[in-house]
């Protein structure tokens, strides 16, 4: 049976149930535009609605369930470290966290790490090391991309390089200059103009709508960084740990970063954060100077150990390419259909602009059919598969997007 219509019985029961929209409009603080899906459970590359119904996620929580929901090994690690220790305060050593440290660093730039609790929090600690770092100097700014996202603390909103965000909370931090990604000038200038700090920017601005910076853009801000004794940032919070088809993205670009941030998919769904602080920078901060009550605890580390483990599994990096190469066919379809004018992507992170702006609509429809799309704008349609997504779910999302945004069911035969 076709997964629609194994769904579709299920179906007819309330996406939402009312109890849960009264408590939530009551209580919780409206700061979500949420979609009308109450979630019961997951598993694998599927949410189960408060309707029964399976739901096929390319959505991830945004890059977050990158190896599936309630992935075996992740809830396993989890089990077992809750009955020997759930807290322990970093006044202490622990093995795990230690060891996570150096999986991490292995992973990327052989550096030092510092645990908290979100992207936000990764990325706060790279600003303040970058700002630490020059303070005997008289300062220095810090340059990030328009079109950025860094996160929602009043630092990290400072970096993020969209008006309209920070608009409600002005005066934002002061030290943050915006460059446009791929503006060589605009680059060169700002380095002139004064003592730089840091440059920090996503390889793929991913809240903007998957939108690619371009590696020689990436490449000359390394060589100022350097030449200007300033620190090279990358924010792999949405990028990183195997979502574009390496381990971290910037290694796609032959990229040598200071600090790595990452978050999201870390802890397979548990709330964690880490800046993977390189030489340059691992001796700024001492004792007292930075700190988190959760980072790095027991829990969230033994969920990061187990997929650390899932990211060492063979293949996975050249399998992750190859499927986000299928995507990507499919989208260029919507190309030829005259629906789509651009398709941006990097592993299995990928995007569409659309020719009319119903990105909204068409997340509505695709829940409809039991596909769980985002839209980062209403021109925009975002994909962020688990990266452990079958080549039949592929296709059935490519099928969905065709039909629902040409009214064409099938690509002619003879293509
Ligand atoms: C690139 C990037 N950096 C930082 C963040 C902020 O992460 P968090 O919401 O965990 O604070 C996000 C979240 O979407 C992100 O995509």
């Amino acid at each position: 049976m076709a997964p629609q219509q194994a769904n579709h019985e299920a179906g007819s029961a309330p996406l939402v149930t009312a109890d849960t929209r009264a408590l939530d409009e009551q209580y919780v603080l409206p700061t979500y535009g949420r979609l009308p899906l109450e979630v019961m459970g997951g598993e694998g590359g599927e949410l189960i609605g408060a309707d029964g119904r399976r739901y096929l996620d390319f959505v991830t929580g945004l890059s977050v369930s990158n190896f599936g929901h309630c992935h075996p090994h992740v809830v396993e690690a989890v089990r077992e470290q809750v009955g020997r220790l759930i807290h322990c305060s970093n006044l202490f050593y622990t093995r795990g966290q230690a060891e996570l440290a150096r999986r991490l660093s292995a992973l990327s730039n052989g550096g030092k790490v510092f645990f908290g609790n979100s992207g936000a929090e990764a990325n706060e600690a790279a600003i303040k090391i970058a700002r630490k770092r020059v303070r005997d100097l008289g300062g220095g700014g810090i340059v990030t991309l328009e079109r950025s996202f860094h996160g929602r603390t009043m630092a990290t909103l400072s970096a993020t390089g969209q008006r309209e965000k920070q608009a409600a909370f002005a005066p934002t931090l002061e030290v943050f200059h915006h460059v446009t990604a791929g503006d060589l000038n605009g680059l060169h200038e700002v380095f002139q103009a004064g003592r730089v700090a840091a440059f920090l920017a996503e390889p793929v601005l991913g809240e903007s709508g998957v939108r690619l910076v371009p590696p020689d853009f990436l490449h000359e801000a390394q060589r100022l960084c350097l030449e200007n004794e300033a620190l090279f940032i990358v924010d792999e919070v949405q990028t990183g740990l195997g979502r574009c088809g390496a381990a971290f993205a910037y290694q796609r670009y032959d990229l040598e970063p200071d600090i790595i941030t990452v978050a999201k998919s870390l802890a397979g769904g548990f709330p964690m954060g880490a800046a993977i602080v390189g030489p340059r920078a691992w001796d700024v901060l001492g004792p007292g100077e930075h700190g988190s009550t959760f980072g790095g605890g027991p829990t969230v580390v033994a969920a990061a150990l187990a997929v650390m483990d899932l990211l060492e599994e063979d293949g996975l990096f050249e399998r992750v390419e190859s499927r986000g190469r299928q995507l990507e066919e499919l989208l260029f379809r919507l190309v030829e259909h005259g629906a789509v004018h651009e398709v941006r992507r990097l592993g299995l992170m990928a995007a569409v602009d659309l020719i009319t702006p119903v990105a909204r609509e068409t997340v509505a429809q695709a829940m409809e059919a039991g596909i769980l799309l985002n839209a980062t704008s209403p021109d925009t349609l975002r994909f962020l598969p688990p990266l452990t997504v079958t080549a039949e779910e592929i296709q059935r999302v490519g099928d969905f997007l065709l039909e629902e945004l040409t009214g064409v069911a099938e690509i002619p035969k003879e293509r």
